[in-house]
């Protein structure tokens, strides 16, 4: 096993390095400069007379400052990332390479569509494609994030059956409890009831609890399939005829698509309405708040009700149609989230369909290799449909440990970043106790998988041996164990430069 130990600095917050009248630059003043040329253009009547509070630092010093704090993170860049369903799955630098090339960057969504005709057939090329991956009919690039998608589909719900004039009657959207956290959260959003349905033990959802809680007042039914135990729903074809039986409509949460690309589709599987995560599947680096992209995608009964502006053409150029006759409306501000999108056409284009089937395979071949060989180490297990294949995740449970010994998941979960690992998800999905879930991703190797299982079997052995080098650990982090009572609590945190200034150099805040 590599050895790890994190950076340690006493880093200052960098309004405290530098002094007055420093420099991050020395550029010299040309009118040739682009940059400087560009900085003029801004409108006299827009530009600020007094000096922002900025931090006064050479670039050496602001450098230095970043990698330094860099050094003392953890991220998908240093090593092992298994953090499960939310995490960075294959992201090739070259996308981020293209989604800062200039073309990409400088151009604003306020500019006339004429000069925008090269975006807008990216955009419209990639719903097309989007159309062909999961079988529905059209895209709406919209939404900003997965969730976001997830609200604006539980809209369309709403907007379908409001013109049915069934809304009075149908107020209940159906959600298996291995859903992921967002699903019951955007269907409460859309002011929908929320029925919870079991899973079985074979980690599906269970048929006949699922035909009882069908009725006349179902609205729909919000699916993440594989679900949040990496199991792909067998009965999907009974799933999707009891709801559409009854009038419902299916929706697909589809983010962790890697599971499945080029294998099955949910249009297929009969579902009304899709969501992809472009910022999980599709290149973008996922976490850290954004940006990411969650188009939603509806059969061909649906989609008047998609938001606006959907790209169309007109056999000689794209253009923002607005003209959409139900539709929910906006979701998001201007079109969608560009770069996001740039990054899932280039990744589209360089791996090809070939590729994309490639990566489903891989990103499922890991798993269960990883599922296979952890569930036979002492403490650990893999409850629900035990004999099961898994999808691109896994879900282990610590409960074994925890009752030999007193570990928790979360205490597992702090040694592994003694060993320079990014904790798998924890707790989640509740219905396995003392869970960890895992994903590996199509990005995994094989010595890198090899080497997390000789992990885990260490810190095993730890835990039947000498537990409390566990409860104390991280022991080679910069952040040693952390009160988290005392980190949850808001009055503790400083968050801010201002909460800073008030806090420590007794200064008021302004508002
Ligand atoms: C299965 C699933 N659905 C929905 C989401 C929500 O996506 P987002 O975090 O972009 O809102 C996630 C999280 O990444 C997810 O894993």
């Amino acid at each position: 096993m590599k050895e790890f130990k994190q950076a340690k600095w006493s880093e200052p917050i960098i309004f405290e390095i530098g002094s007055q009248d420093r420099k991050g630059y020395s550029l010299p003043i040309s009118d040739g400069n682009p940059v400087l040329s560009r900085e003029y253009k801004i409108p006299e009547s827009l530009r600020r007379h007094a000096d922002p509070e900025l931090p006064e630092i050479s670039e050496v010093e602001v450098v230095r400052h970043f990698i330094r704090l860099s050094q003392m993170n953890f991220g998908v860049d240093n090593g092992f990332y298994p953090l499960g369903s939310c995490t960075m799955k294959y992201n090739p630098k070259i996308n981020d390479t293209v989604a800062s090339l200039d073309e990409a960057r400088w151009i604003h969504p306020h500019q006339p569509e004429d000069t925008l005709q090269g975006m807008l057939e990216i955009i419209y090329k990639l719903a097309l494609w989007f159309c062909e991956i999961t079988g529905m009919h059209k895209f709406s690039m919209q939404p900003a994030a997965g969730a976001n998608g997830e609200f604006a589909g539980t809209l369309i719900i709403r907007a379908y059956h409001k013109l049915k004039g069934e809304l009075q009657q149908r107020r209940e959207i159906i959600i298996p409890d291995s859903a992921h956290g967002t699903n019951p959260a955007s269907a409460s959003m859309a002011g929908f009831e929320v029925v919870t349905v079991p899973t079985n033990e074979d980690g599906c959802v269970d048929i006949e609890a699922l035909k009882e809680a069908t009725s006349h007042r179902t609205a729909g039914l919000m699916l993440t399939n594989p679900n949040t135990l990496g199991i792909f729903e067998e009965k999907i074809r009974d799933i999707e005829e009891i709801i559409h039986d009854a009038g419902g409509l299916l929706y697909y949460d589809g983010a962790n698509l890697n599971a499945i690309l080029g294998k099955a589709r949910p249009g297929d599987m009969g579902f009304d309405i899709v969501h992809l995560n472009l910022h999980k599947t599709f290149s973008t680096p996922h976490g850290g708040g954004g940006p990411g992209a969650g188009p939603i995608g509806v059969k061909e009964h649906l989609q008047d009700f998609l938001p606006v502006p959907l790209v169309e053409y007109d056999g000689e150029k794209y253009y923002l149609n607005y003209d959409v006759p139900h539709t929910i409306g906006k979701v998001k501000g201007f079109y969608c989230n560009f770069d996001v999108l740039l990054r899932a056409f280039a990744y589209i284009l360089t791996v090809g369909a070939e590729g994309l089937e490639r990566i489903s395979e891989i990103s499922v071949l890991n798993a269960n290799y990883l599922a296979c060989r952890l569930s036979k180490i002492r403490g650990f297990e893999i409850p629900y449909g035990k004999d099961k294949p898994r999808k691109h995740e896994f879900v282990l449970s610590c409960s074994p440990m925890k009752s030999d010994t007193g570990i928790s998941a979360k205490d597992v979960a702090k040694r592994l970043l003694d060993y320079g690992v990014h904790p798998p998800t924890i707790y989640f999905p509740s219905i396995v106790d003392e869970a960890l879930m895992i994903e590996p991703t199509e990005s995994a190797s094989i010595e890198e998988m090899d080497e997390f299982v000789e992990i885990l079997t260490s810190i095993s052995n730890e835990a039947y041996n000498d537990p409390e080098k566990i409860l104390k650990a991280p022991h080679n982090t910069s952040v040693g164990l952390i009160d988290e009572v005392k980190a949850s609590h808001p009055r503790t945190l400083c968050l801010s430069w201002k909460m800073y200034k008030k806090r420590f150099k007794g200064e008021t805040a302004k508002p």
